[in-house]
């Protein structure tokens, strides 16, 4: 690698040689996770498993896998993330095609599926909207565990539907997703109902995005992140409109930041058309969810 220190004539880029220099590379970059960066690029410039490297460790690299692993290098090391340089992410055992115009999933959202499967697993034909559907990370994974749910997908961004609706044609649910471009529920029609409204909203507040780490920052989607001054503008709009499209006990989901919850079901409660608010919380045990019934 060109970028790399000089070494003895006919030292040969191995993969344990790539390994041993990018790590150290990566985490003088401000890499959090710099072994595992550096081996997820390492596979993807190879087109192995991960698993791969070990076995191969001795092997050398072929010319245009060592120019590919130098540019998946540079990027990484300017800060962009893993996820968006090999195009892809699990999310709730299955993987996500992402590129830019989709937050990436993360791990915290999983809190959110693992309770609407719950709510929807004793229904017999559930209908389900996801609201911010984004990479399609939420309504794809009820769509492959709940093979009886009927689901709905909104986001305002058309590019983030694109992708969501690659991602579904790969897990094989395309067809039991409908995919809506616009704000919100704006592009339902009034007599539409759910008996689950999921959503995980941009709720960062818009000063406390230029503290966020670079990766995000600098490469993520403004329009998935920032929720107005306090973080709460799009999940205010969200329990304001919910219980129209809620059937009598239908349920609403949100995804939220730890520090918001005294807030959100403050929300909830002054709306007056919520029961049952509660909290959950994710594996970190902070709270991660609001949910609420719809009363009737
Ligand atoms: C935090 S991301 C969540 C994406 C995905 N559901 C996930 O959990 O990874 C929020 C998503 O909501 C979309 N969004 C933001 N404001 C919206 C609005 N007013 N109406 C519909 N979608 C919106 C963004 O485009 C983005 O895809």
């Amino acid at each position: 690698m060109s970028d790399a220190p000089p070494t003895p004539a006919g030292d040969v880029w191995t993969v344990k040689r790539i390994l041993d220099w990018t790590i150290p590379h990566l985490k003088s970059q401000g890499s959090e996770s710099p072994r595992l960066d550096a081996e997820i690029l390492l596979a993807h410039a190879r087109g192995c498993l991960r698993i791969q490297l070990y076995t191969n460790y001795d092997q050398p690299l072929t010319d245009p896998q060592r120019v590919t692993m130098r540019d998946l290098v540079k990027r990484r090391a300017a800060a962009e993330p893993v996820a968006y340089l090999v195009g892809h992410r699990e999310f709730f055992g299955l993987d996500f095609r992402v590129t830019k115009d989709v937050l990436i999933p993360r791990p915290d959202t999983e809190t959110l599926v693992v309770d609407a499967i719950e709510i929807l697993k004793p229904q017999a034909a559930p209908r389900v909207l996801d609201v911010g559907t984004g990479s399609g990370c939420i309504a794809i994974s009820l769509a492959v565990n709940c093979p009886n749910a009927e689901v709905t997908a909104i986001d305002l961004s058309q590019a983030a539907l694109n992708i969501a609706r690659a991602n579904a044609e790969t897990h094989s649910v395309a067809g039991r997703i409908r995919w809506l471009c616009g704000d919100l529920f704006a592009p339902l029609t009034t007599d539409t109902q759910f008996d689950l409204i999921a959503s995980n909203p941009p709720y960062i507040a818009s000063a406390e995005i230029e503290t966020l780490a670079a990766d995000v920052r600098l490469h993520e989607p403004r329009s998935a992140l920032d929720g107005g001054p306090d973080g709460l503008d799009v999940i205010r709009r969200l329990i304001a409109g919910a219980p129209q499209y809620l059937v009598p006990q239908g349920k609403l989901l949100i995804e939220i930041s730890g520090e918001q919850a005294d807030a959100v079901t403050q929300l909830l409660a002054a709306n007056g058309r919520y029961d049952d608010i509660a909290v959950l919380k994710d594996l970190a045990k902070q709270p991660r969810v609001v949910r609420a019934v719809r009363k009737g």
